[in-house]
């Protein structure tokens, strides 16, 4: 009994000059943890007589109260300690003026990504995305543009390694592949993103943005393909009429191919779709070449449909009056603050984009 009171006097002692919750915690769990110095006494119990029994478990038991005691008064004492120096060190000064809210705005291809989206998830398509750095092999190669090919030439592809095995897609097709070869048809997919090409000037940039579109099922045919992307223009461009033309053209991944122009005119300085006699190309399109379904194991005498690749930054450049794509990727942030768009939750009180 006597080695235990002295064992409870050192824990006191200690207790008493101990100032870190953590090793306060430590402690008890040496006293009283499963086999902690208090715990196994209790342990003992079992084995002495009944006279003697009564005794210790009830000094034991007045120990065990003091200790636990000492150290809830001492957690309690180091919190308290701890709080008051944090309110010490972190006065606030109500006075102060409150600072300006900045708010960022919505970059004008993040909101036609928006837009696009959204317009054709209300006719069935799911979005995918795909790497901006691409295989060879899902960028060329499985959509049917063999090596020596001249639109790999056409595109001027910016290649990763000297082996001419990665490099950044030259387009969003390569997510057609990706989206067969993870999943069993049908298919019915946009995918918008960053795409690269080695070309600059006012209408080219060497980053720009497209989106893929892929409907593949039993019986999808260019009928398909012309209602689908009359019904996207016209919700794009919020307008009730327009005029569109399917020229020839050719893609190796597409058969037949087309390119897609919409009719404008340049009314008071503004572009009006719909109207006039002007054309604009704005995407690429045709029907999925068999060649491709077999590479990403679709059956090409069960299954077909269509494609397409729109020009994003051009389509945006229309819609909002933006008439120079370099504008969109020099990151000025005036540029921004004029043809940026606003998010949605403005706090009430935002007074505009400080500069
Ligand atoms: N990938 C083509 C391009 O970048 C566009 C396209 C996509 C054409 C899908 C046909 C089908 O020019």
């Amino acid at each position: 009994m006597s080695d235990i009171i002295k064992i409870k006097d050192d824990y006191i002692d200690k207790l008493n000059t101990e100032n870190n919750v953590d090793k306060v915690n430590n402690i008890k769990s040496e006293l009283f943890g499963k086999n902690g110095i208090i715990s196994n006494e209790f342990k003992k119990l079992g084995s002495i007589s009944v006279e003697e029994r009564k005794k210790l478990a009830s000094d034991l038991n007045n120990i065990k109260d003091e200790l636990q005691n000492k150290i809830s008064i001492k957690i309690q004492e180091i919190e308290t300690k701890e709080i008051n120096l944090k309110l010490e060190k972190e006065k606030i000064d109500v006075t102060l003026p409150e600072r300006d809210i900045e708010i960022g705005k919505i970059h004008p291809v993040s909101q036609v990504i928006d837009e696009i989206s959204s317009i054709f998830s209300e006719i069935g398509f799911s979005v995918e995305e795909g790497p901006d750095i691409e295989s060879e092999y899902n960028n060329f190669t499985a959509l049917n543009t063999p090596d020596n090919h001249p639109a790999r030439d056409m595109h001027d592809t910016f290649y990763l390694d000297n082996n001419k095995e990665l490099l950044l897609r030259t387009h969003t097709s390569p997510v057609q592949v990706r989206t067969m070869l993870k999943g069993k048809p049908p298919f019915k997919i946009i995918a918008p993103g960053r795409t690269y090409r080695s070309d600059s000037d006012q209408t080219h940039a060497p980053m720009f943005h497209q989106v893929e579109g892929l409907h593949i099922d039993k019986n999808i045919h260019m009928g398909h393909l012309k209602g689908c992307l009359n019904y996207f223009i016209k919700e794009f461009f919020e307008v009730d009429k327009i005029k569109m033309r399917f020229r020839p053209s050719h893609f190796p991944f597409t058969e037949p191919s087309a390119e897609v122009d919409i009719g404008y005119e340049i009314k008071n300085g503004k572009i009006v779709i719909g109207e006039g006699d002007k054309w604009l190309e704005i995407l690429g399109c045709g029907m999925v070449h068999p060649n491709v379904l077999k590479n990403v194991k679709v059956n090409p005498s069960k299954y077909q449909g269509y494609a397409f690749g729109i020009g994003i930054d051009r389509l945006g450049m229309l819609k909002y009056g933006i008439n120079d794509l370099r504008a969109f990727f020099e990151t000025d942030y005036r540029w921004l603050s004029h043809f940026g768009f606003d998010p949605l939750d403005v706090p009430s009180n935002y007074r505009g984009l400080s500069r």
